[in-house]
């Protein structure tokens, strides 16, 4: 789908247990500028419902499971995320929703920006508007 890409980070295993190195504009195809983390979500809830005009994020579940549907004017897809090693990376004017969040499940997201709540776009059809000059 357009803008959405799913990255295979390296997954180092020893008798030790596993470990996945992420070094910016490496492994991430952008600057790092900020991370955050998405826990403790109840059973049943959906999340995210936006876009950003700017903003690109590579999401990787760490721990459990969690399902992403992505959009834009003309695709849609769903992609479980249920490895520490997957990345999903999503450009912008990708419409993103999060859910089936499986219980302990630990949703760590990268970002390219700093949080700007001008770059988000939580109106579906705002997104539609502004998003179909682009496809
Ligand atoms: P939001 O991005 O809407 O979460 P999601 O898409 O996962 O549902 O953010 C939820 C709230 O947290 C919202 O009030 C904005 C705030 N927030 C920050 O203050 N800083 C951040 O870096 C992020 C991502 C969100």
């Amino acid at each position: 789908m357009y803008n959405v890409s799913m990255l295979k980070f390296i997954d180092i295993k020893d008798k030790y247990g596993h470990l996945t190195p992420i070094e910016s504009k490496i492994d991430i195809p952008f600057e790092i500028k900020r991370i955050y983390c998405i826990t403790r979500v109840d059973q049943g809830i959906t999340r995210g419902f936006h876009s950003h005009r700017k903003l690109h994020q590579v999401l990787i579940c760490i721990n459990g499971s969690v399902k992403i549907r992505t959009k834009n004017p003309i695709e849609e897809e769903v992609i479980e995320l249920n490895d520490p090693s997957v990345g999903l990376y999503l450009g912008n004017y990708v419409w993103r929703e999060m859910f089936d969040f499986s219980e302990g499940s630990v949703l760590l997201v990268i970002a390219s920006e700093y949080y700007d709540e001008n770059d988000y776009i939580r109106n579906y059809d705002f997104y539609l508007e502004e998003a179909k000059k682009r496809f």
